[in-house]
């Protein structure tokens, strides 16, 4: 384990166009893999930055690439394909870039605009943020309501997942229901009467449960919830949009989002059993993508979010500041305190340094009382040049990190027979910005010793999220 001091930004090859698409039944493996660890990490990112003469303006607008590092009897096999989502296909046969993504948007007329913006039928279904399961199905996610399906071994898409989320927009960062299985997820409604709805899908579902609904004039961006045993958990940055004005404006997605610190930021509980909402939780404006999770305790409610100071962290992203090497704004990890009796709301830091893309025993640990989060950290401006485990008990920080690497999220898989919390390794895909290629590494979990590296052939460009398919 190594600490450094922080870089100054990510390198220009996290954001190089990846179009090379190959499958290597080995890699060359340096260290030794538990021979308890069994399975597939399937990621997913954005890796096509360029569709003829025309140019994604954003990070979040690249076209989506998955990865497999498959994990079978000491060795790792690598695939890695080009999501076909029909964004891809219609980019592909056309030329140029035919969907709207995040902050870029190809010229439409207005009714294209219009019957976009209320129908959702041409959305993009670029799953480029995440990936999960669903029954026997996996899927790979973005924030509209067009999960595409494809299949783990092959990462061939299957077409868009026959569920509809119950509005235009969703997140790519589902629940799980431990009772019955099911998918659970948020929605937004927009329209003359919005809405931010919560709904669940079994396992073999083909159609989403609504299970909430709270009605809302200025529906903020919203990336990802909380969930705790009793409650949905909406945190509500104070960056907003008018409907209307994204049906209209002629502006890509994001650009009609508008900061609004004045609004602060605002809490939201709702009832998972009956869909009632408490609502009245204000704090001062920050905002935020990740929660990192959430739990009851004696008449409290406590929400562990990565935030930043203000929504400046999207404009940030966008590729040309970053392939220039400016250096986004480092996030932190706050804890807040909700107060059922009278509306409080406390914030504390988690603790100190940077933190994104945080992972927790999710098994053990979701909606409940937790000890440990594993994630991206960095230093004084530097960016997220390390991976880090947070003790919330302790509040110590420990980090991994080697010069001229950039790891991605560190996920999370437990041994199968662990007792205690930290029990397991994290899997990241590092890029070595050096050497020009990524590597698959394994870490200890507990005290973030490395196990073991992977090297891939190629450089895989920074991406966000995955996870991992127990064999
Ligand atoms: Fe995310």
């Amino acid at each position: 384990m190594s600490v450094t001091t922080a870089t100054a930004s990510p390198p220009a090859l996290g954001f190089a166009t990846l179009e090379r698409e190959i499958s290597v039944s080995e890699l060359p493996l340096a260290g030794e893999l538990p021979p308890w660890l069994a399975g597939s990490l399937l990621r997913t990112g954005p890796a096509k930055f360029e569709v003829g003469e025309q140019r994604m303006r954003h990070w979040f607008d690249g076209l989506a690439m998955l990865h497999r590092f498959t994990i079978d009897d000491g060795r790792v096999s690598y695939g890695n394909r080009a999501l076909e989502s029909r964004a891809y296909r219609a980019a592909r046969e056309q030329g140029r870039i035919a969907y709207a993504e995040f902050a870029t948007d190809p010229c439409r007329s207005l009714f294209r605009r219009v019957q976009t913006m209320f129908t959702a039928s041409a959305f993009t279904d670029n799953g480029a943020v995440n990936v999960g399961r669903l029954g026997d199905r996996f899927i790979a996610m973005t924030e509209t309501r067009l999960p595409v399906q494809f299949d783990a071994s092959t990462l061939q898409a299957g077409g868009v997942h026959p569920y509809r989320a119950p509005g235009q927009l969703s997140t790519a960062h589902p629940h799980l229901d431990r009772d019955s299985g099911a998918m659970l997820n948020y929605a937004a409604k927009l329209g003359p009467r919005s809405s931010y709805r919560f709904f669940a899908v079994g396992p073999q579902d083909t159609r989403p449960r609504v299970l909430a609904s709270v009605p809302v004039s200025r529906p903020a961006y919203m990336h990802s919830f909380g969930l705790t045993e009793r409650w949905f958990v909406l945190a509500e940055f104070p960056h907003v949009v008018n409907p209307l004005e994204l049906a209209l404006s002629g502006r890509p997605y994001i650009e009609n989002y508008r900061w609004k610190p004045e609004r602060g930021t605002r809490f939201t509980l709702v009832d998972r059993a009956t869909g009632q909402s408490v609502d009245g939780f204000e704090t001062e404006a920050c905002f935020g993508f990740h929660h990192i999770n959430s739990f009851e305790r004696d008449g409290e409610v406590v929400v562990d979010l990565c935030t930043y100071p203000d929504a400046g962290i999207i404009e940030d992203l966008y590729l040309d500041r970053l392939r220039a090497g400016k250096p986004p704004t480092m996030p932190s990890a706050t804890r807040f305190v909700l107060g059922l009796d009278n509306c409080s709301v406390n914030a504390q830091p988690l603790c100190q340094g940077g933190l994104e893309l945080p992972r927790i025993n999710y098994r053990a640990g979701n909606e409940r009382a937790y000890r440990y989060v594993w994630g991206n950290g960095g230093g004084p401006g530097g960016w997220l040049d390390r991976i880090v485990k947070v003790d919330t008990d302790a509040g110590e920080t420990h980090a991994w990190s080697q010069p001229g690497c950039w790891p991605g999220e560190p996920v999370f898989v437990a041994r199968p027979d662990a007792e205690v919390e930290d029990d397991g390794v994290l899997l990241s895909v590092v890029l070595n910005a050096e050497a020009g290629n990524s590597f698959l590494l394994v870490l200890d979990a507990a005290d973030l010793q490395e196990l073991a590296r992977a090297e891939a052939p190629h450089h895989i460009p920074l991406g966000f999220h995955g996870q991992f398919d127990r064999a």
